[in-house]
């Protein structure tokens, strides 16, 4: 048993079926175990979990809430471990406190949510004779950095005008992240953390600026600019503009402080995955995730140092300080008349076509007309805006593939797509009302990321295959699992990509895919496992022996809390829902899906 099913190598496994069950399911020959909680403890001190007598400073020393990205990181010189590293995107506080009124939250609540934020570094090991992996409590790298620990700005805007407070007034030096979506792994050691819908912290946004960001002219959800009056934007205009920028963390440097890398630009930065060039430069591929926005990249105009060496380290730490950030601009190849808002596929076959890079901003010298470099960084949007970039059905999670450079933008819905006064379908994003979302593939022109031009084309579009608008790729219809809202994306040892989604719109849970995307079963999708319910599912990593996912906010369904939970995952009826990151790996111990 194991096996089960033929396939591309690295997803021979027999598919899960949709379903709406409380539990992770995964494929036949398959099993699980939990890695990690919230609330687990982490740090020396730091407490066993108990939601009765929950603090502040037990969070800070505990893994945090709606574990999200996730990297599993080599630990060379200590057997059988690796680096963990999480993103804590938000905190539901319905599903954390007992008896929690929305209008008036307590200062120990809002300081247990600012600590829930942020990131997790924890060491784990490998269990004896299975796949599980076991947090080492108090291990020297274990670290959490939270919505108030100190963070360096750093590239062209750091230090602006734009950037400083009046507890800042170098605007260099920010309290926390926040909103850490997804994120990506650089080729020299450090991890890449996305500040999301950072907007949502912010109360009472007055400019033009912040409502192109989305921040709300009233209170915020959770009221945090009670406790700190910097998350007022009357009280402190610049603030929201020292978040939604890219996060540099260096897991195996526990006095590193983590920086925000500015010439990386500011939106709601999903994801950073970069890729390097053939001379050694990174190309940072990022996508922004908001209906009718766009994706970029950034190109350094450094060279990676190779080796362990302090000055190596000391040099690939600026290597995201200095280059240029693009933003994409697309055209189909297909006359318009033929792409009608339904999805059905154009005359020669295939939504695709090409596209060009357009330069933002290198260094201090801005490229669009009317704003400065540092407005160009700080105020990305609006540069694509007035460049004319594509818009896009939300941009989620970007990868390049390690294998091939092609770079799979995830697309994940658009339910304004076509709607009155909303921009209608084009060939990258041809369904309107777009309820499951896209997979672009993109090639640089002459496999060169440095490029200013590329060919793009869909690889996927999802849904149910009986529903005539999706297409795989190519791939027999009958063969595939249904998917929709692809969020998180990550590409296996054999070069297949996996998708994990977040809003299942056909009925069934969230879960993780498989998908070849190269040889004779190019498009071939099959679902690898589901989530509870009201969960997403994020992460993944997918090593030769185990799949980790992120199993975010289960049980967030309208209405539930503590005392109503829609979820019993994963400790059983009468304990509290747990955000968790869960391993999984063959009974057999062979590897994944070969
Ligand atoms: Fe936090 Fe766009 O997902
Ligand atoms: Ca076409
Ligand atoms: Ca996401
Ligand atoms: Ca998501």
């Amino acid at each position: 048993a194991g096996s089960g099913g033929d396939g591309a190598r690295g997803l021979r496994f027999r598919p899960v079926a949709p379903n709406r069950d409380d539990k992770v399911t995964v494929p036949d020959g398959y099993t699980q175990g939990l890695v990690i909680r919230w609330g687990d403890p982490i740090l020396r001190g730091a407490p066993k979990f108990d939601e009765r007598r929950q603090s502040a400073k037990a969070q800070a020393g505990q893994f945090g809430y709606n574990n999200d990205f996730l990297s599993l990181l080599p630990l060379p010189g200590e057997r059988g471990r690796q680096v963990l590293v999480a993103n804590h995107e938000y905190t539901d506080e319905m599903l954390m406190f007992r008896g929690y009124d929305p209008e008036n939250p307590t200062r120990e609540q809002v300081e247990i949510a600012w600590a829930a934020h942020g990131l997790s570094v924890v060491v784990v090991e490998e269990e004896r004779r299975s796949g599980g992996l076991t947090p080492v409590v108090q291990h020297h790298l274990n670290r959490r950095l939270t919505a108030t620990d100190p963070f360096v700005v750093t590239g062209p805007a750091a230090g602006g005008a734009l950037l400083r407070t009046s507890v800042d007034p170098s605007g260099r030096r920010v309290l926390g992240t926040l909103n850490n979506c997804a994120g990506g792994e650089t080729p020299w050691g450090t991890t890449l953390h996305g500040e999301e819908n950072f907007n949502q912290y912010f109360a009472n946004g007055s400019s033009a600026t912040d409502k192109r960001y989305g921040i709300g002219t009233g209170a915020s959800e959770r009221k945090w600019e009670r406790f700190d009056k910097r998350f007022d934007v009357r009280q402190e205009p610049n603030e929201s503009h020292r978040f939604g920028w890219v996060v540099e963390l260096d897991p195996y440097d526990p006095d590193y402080t983590p920086r925000k890398r500015t010439a990386l630009g500011r939106f709601k930065h999903e994801a950073a995955q970069p890729r390097l060039t053939d001379d050694g430069r990174p190309v940072v591929y990022m996508g922004d995730d908001e209906r009718f926005d766009y994706f970029y990249k950034f190109v350094s105009s450094k060279r990676m140092m190779k080796g362990g060496s302090r000055a190596a380290r000391e040099h690939n730490r600026t290597l995201l300080d200095e280059g240029t950030l693009y933003v994409a601009k697309l055209s189909g190849d297909s006359p318009a008349a033929e792409v009608d808002g339904t999805g059905k596929l154009p005359n020669d076959g295939e939504f695709d076509g090409s596209g060009v890079w357009i330069p933002l901003a290198t260094g201090n010298t801005s490229h669009v007309p009317g704003m400065t470099a540092e407005e160009v960084y700080v105020f990305t949007r609006i540069a694509g805006d007035k460049v004319g970039a594509t818009k896009m059905d939300r941009p989620e999670d970007v990868e390049p593939s390690p294998r091939t450079g092609r770079v799979y933008v995830a697309l994940t819905n658009n339910s304004d797509r076509g709607k009155a006064g909303k921009p209608g379908a084009d060939e990258a994003n041809p369904r309107n009302l777009n309820k499951h979302g896209q997979i672009l593939e993109l090639a640089e022109n002459w496999d060169d990321p440095t490029g200013d031009g590329f060919a793009w084309r869909l690889f996927l579009v999802a849904g149910d295959p009986k529903d005539p608008s999706t297409y795989f790729a190519g791939f027999p219809k009958e063969k595939v699992s249904p998917i929709s809202c692809p969020d998180n994306v990550a590409f296996d040892p054999h070069g297949n990509l996996w998708i994990s989604t977040d809003g299942n719109q056909l009925g069934s849970h969230d879960g993780l895919f498989g998908v070849a995307v190269h040889g004779e079963r190019r498009g071939e999708l099959k679902q690898f496992l589901t989530v509870p319910k009201g969960a997403e599912t994020c992460g993944p990593v997918i090593q030769e022996r185990r799949v980790l996912v992120a199993v975010q906010h289960p049980g967030e369904l309208d209405g539930a809390s503590v005392e109503k939970p829609a979820s019993v995952w994963p400790d059983g009826p009468g304990r509290i829902v747990r955000p968790s990151v869960v391993a999984v790996w063959r009974r057999d111990g062979r590897d994944i899906g070969v």
